[in-house]
């Protein structure tokens, strides 16, 4: 890439540049209420109020992530999966704390206690990460 200006500053070219997008992701002037828990933000009827480039798990433009379709349609079979058999709790004393890496992890994992739907009995395991609980049998 040739040198360029972007908002005033110059970028050598070479540059390697990282988008914050953790920052962009929670930026006010994009999301109102950035920092609460509100799936309904992508519910379908709200998708046309999200910007452009403000939400970019997959990237944008000609290299954007091809597995989007896959991804999204996995986690939501897995989910599914969960969801329907267990009812989740987290562990109170153990708080979710973001970490930045290179992609954005829970520090410390997330704790959750599963309760059977079916016969409200708590399994007695533990989970540090949701995806764990995949490697039970889902009976
Ligand atoms: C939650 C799951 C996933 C996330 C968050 C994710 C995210 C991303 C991101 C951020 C990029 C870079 C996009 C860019 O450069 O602008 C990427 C590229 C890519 N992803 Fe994914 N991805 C996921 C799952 C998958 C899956 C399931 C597949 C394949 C089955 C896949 C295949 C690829 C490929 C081949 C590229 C490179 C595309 C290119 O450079 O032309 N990804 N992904």
């Amino acid at each position: 890439m040739d040198a360029d200006q972007l908002h005033g500053h110059t970028i050598p070219a070479g540059a390697k540049l990282i988008l914050n997008l953790y920052g962009l992701q929670r930026h006010a002037a994009y999301w109102p209420e950035p920092q609460r828990f509100d799936p309904e933000r992508f519910a379908p009827e709200q998708e046309a109020n999200i910007p452009k480039f403000a939400y970019l798990p997959f990237g944008a433009g000609p290299r954007k992530c091809i597995g989007e379709p896959l991804a999204m349609m996995e986690a939501q079979m897995i989910l599914a999966a969960i969801v329907q058999r267990y009812r989740l709790r987290f562990l109170p004393d153990r708080p979710v704390e973001p970490s930045a890496a290179f992609v954005l992890r829970a520090k410390a994992g997330v704790w959750v206690i599963l309760d059977k739907r079916e016969t409200g009995k708590r399994v007695d395991r533990v989970f540090r990460h949701l995806h764990d609980c995949t490697k039970l049998t889902l009976s």
